[in-house]
Order: C-alpha cells, then sequence, then structure tokens
C-alpha cells in the first residue's frame, strides 16, 4: 500500500490545515459555485435568522475536499455563532456525546465530520437531541442509579460524510435538509484558483489559473495545493510570478496529467483495461491488486472517475469506458466485443 500522501489525492493533508483557514471562504457571497446548494442553504439561515430559531440540522454529502468542512463553519459565521467540531469515531462513547452538547449555547453549531462513522449507542443517544433538544443519562451508580432527561440549548447539527449510504435511515431522517456537494466545473475552479492567488498574494498569469483549475480534479482542496506548489515553483526558480510556463512546469513535476489524473488514477484504468480486460471487475478485485483499500477506491478515487465518464458501474462491476481507453493512448474496445455491447 502506497504511504506516500497523493499530491491530488483529495483527502486533507496536515500541510493544507494552515492554508484551510486563510482560504476558506468566510461567507455565503464568498463560496464558490454549489449554487443550488448556495440558494437553499441560503434561504434556510436567513429565515432562521429573522425567527431568531437555530438553522434546521443540515446533512452534506460529497466526496472529500468539496467544501463540507468549509459550509459547517459559513452557517455558523452567518449566525453569528459558535461552531463545536468532533468527528464519528472522535465521540467514543454517549457520555462524550453528551458533555459537548452540554456546553453548547443557544442556536449554536455542533459539526460532526464522518457522521456516517458514529457508533450505535451514540448515535442513538443522539436521537433526542436532533428531535427535542434532549439529552437522556442516567445519574448516580447502582441502586441509586436514575435516568434523567437533560434539557439542551437549541442548536443546529450538521453532520459531513463521503459516505451518504452507510447512513442508517433513522439519522438520515433527523436531518431538516440534505445537500449533495458535487465536483466543481472548470470556471469555477478558475474563480476558486483566481481568488486564492490574491488572498496568497501571488500573481499569476491567466493561462497558468486554467492550467491549475483544469488538473484539480474538479476538487477545490487539490486546486489549492496545486497553486501553492506553483507558488512555490515560481519563488525558486522564476521571479515570482506565476506565469504559463512556470505553471506547466510546476504541474509537470507533479505527474498529474492534463486531464487531473494522477498515477494512481491511471494505475486504475490501467487495471481494468489490462489484468481484466476492460471489465466489467468487481471493486474488491480491483483494490486487491492494486494492493489498495476498496473503500478508499470508493470513497476518493471512483466518483471522479465516474463522473468524469472513465468508468461505469454495472450490475456486474466496473468497466472502462472508450474514454479511458483513448486517455491511456489506447484503441477502445471493437464493436461486437462484450465491453462494446456494456457500453
Ligand atoms: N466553494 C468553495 N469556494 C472556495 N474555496 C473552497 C470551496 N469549497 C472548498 N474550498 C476550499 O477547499 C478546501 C477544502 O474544503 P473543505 O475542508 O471544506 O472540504 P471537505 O468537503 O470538508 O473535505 P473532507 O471530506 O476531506 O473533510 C477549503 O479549505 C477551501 O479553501
Ligand atoms: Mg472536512
Amino acid at each position: 500500500m502506497s504511504e506516500e500522501p497523493r499530491l491530488v489525492g483529495s483527502e486533507a493533508l496536515v500541510e493544507d490545515d494552515q492554508l484551510d483557514t486563510s482560504l476558506r471562504p468566510k461567507t455565503l457571497d464568498e463560496y464558490v459555485g454549489q449554487e443550488a446548494v448556495r440558494e437553499q442553504l441560503g434561504i434556510q439561515v436567513e429565515a432562521a435568522k429573522r425567527r431568531g430559531e437555530p438553522v434546521e440540522h443540515v446533512l452534506l454529502a460529497g466526496p472529500p475536499g468539496l467544501g463540507k468542512t468549509t459550509l459547517a463553519y459559513i452557517i455558523g459565521n452567518e449566525l453569528g455563532v459558535a461552531v463545536r467540531t468532533t468527528s464519528g469515531p472522535a465521540i467514543d462513547h454517549a457520555g462524550a456525546l453528551g458533555s459537548i452538547l452540554m456546553q453548547m449555547a443557544d442556536r449554536d453549531v455542533f459539526f460532526i465530520d464522518e457522521i456516517h462513522r458514529l457508533n450505535r449507542i451514540v448515535e442513538e443517544s443522539l436521537y433526542p437531541a436532533l428531535e427535542d433538544f434532549t439529552f437522556d443519562t442516567v445519574l448516580g451508580k447502582g441502586v441509586g442509579a436514575s435516568a434523567v432527561r437533560l434539557p439542551l440549548q437549541r442548536f443546529t447539527c450538521v453532520g459531513a460524510t463521503t459516505r451518504q449510504g452507510l447512513l442508517s435511515a433513522p439519522l438520515r431522517d433527523r436531518f431538516g435538509a440534505i445537500y449533495r456537494l458535487d465536483f466543481y466545473s472548470r470556471p469555477e475552479l478558475e474563480r476558486i484558483v483566481r481568488r486564492s492567488a490574491r488572498i496568497l498574494a501571488l500573481e499569476v498569469e491567466e493561462e497558468a489559473v486554467v492550467e491549475v483549475a483544469r488538473r484539480s480534479r474538479g476538487t477545490p482542496r487539490i486546486a489549492n495545493r496545486l497553486l501553492r506548489r506553483v507558488r512555490d515553483y515560481a519563488q525558486v526558480r522564476a521571479d515570482g510570478v506565476a506565469t504559463a510556463e512556470v505553471a506547466n512546469r510546476a504541474l509537470a513535476m507533479l505527474s498529474v496529467d492534463a486531464e487531473g489524473l494522477d498515477p494512481l488514477d491511471r494505475r486504475i484504468l490501467e487495471t481494468i483495461i489490462h489484468k481484466f480486460s476492460g471489465g466489467p471487475v468487481g471493486l474488491d478485485t480491483i483494490a486487491t491488486s492494486l494492493s489498495e483499500e476498496p473503500e478508499t477506491i470508493e470513497e476518493v478515487y471512483e466518483p471522479f472517475l465516474m463522473q468524469q465518464g472513465y468508468i461505469q458501474r454495472t450490475s456486474r462491476g466496473r468497466l472502462a469506458t472508450a474514454l479511458a481507453y483513448r486517455h491511456l493512448g489506447l484503441a477502445p474496445p471493437a464493436p461486437g466485443t462484450e465491453q462494446q455491447s456494456l457500453l
């Protein structure tokens, strides 16, 4: 298994953290793209604000790096309240959940990242908190112990998940609004790159903006990461200006190809095509063949490859499309073959 962090992997790297705080949009107006989500969430937040109520609980779903955490902080910021952050795996028992909930002030945001990874007992103790703003617990020990229902302040739970399908129906149903984030378009990514360059005080040529946007897998986190590499390169090897040539040379060093696919993306396509004659082949088989976790492939790599039309999911497994063949410089399967008939 590769332990090297992938440069165009959409998972957060430690180095992203410092960058994130300065580049992360703080208001819905600054948030680029995801128009439908922005509009609906904007109405939801504004209405709650006028009524002096908390925003209804919000579930944000989508691949890593598309702006779920960013939106959670924006909601808190727009409401002028605090955001308390935790994650599914971090809350290991109901008491830990209770103590966070008890600390929240009126209308605060409670952000639970990776909410699909809550354990069942914690999840069940979250239900009454979401529904009635109460928390059930047991006070005392032994024969003197008694079940009590503690009142909580009204709050907004914002849950984020990369795997909406793994959420239990009862949990999902307790969210008043569910928003799915999609990969960003090229023009949207270009806007993000321009905005980030401005914040980083980096002079960047328009062609370099286009190049960075094109290679960022539809993902703002990757766009920002690539831009930073271009900035480093510009400072060390050029006079600090990110020209098209500087961007191209910097990005060429990173093994990210012109469509944003990195070596592992290409290996996935090559595996399906060369080892399994283009598919269909099961996810587990691909994963084993690449010594990667099936979950990682499914959550991080596959959504983009599918969205871009390089692979297709059929009832019998994954299939490499004609686009995948052409991307690797190969001839697509001839008409009349099994792959062709499935496509
Ligand atoms: N709509 C946007 N406009 C501008 N920048 C954005 C937008 N969405 C995300 N970003 C940038 O991308 C970075 C990553 O976004 P964020 O951390 O919110 O992703 P995430 O969906 O929470 O990912 P994960 O699933 O890995 O937690 C942010 O720090 C921000 O700089
Ligand atoms: Mg996040």
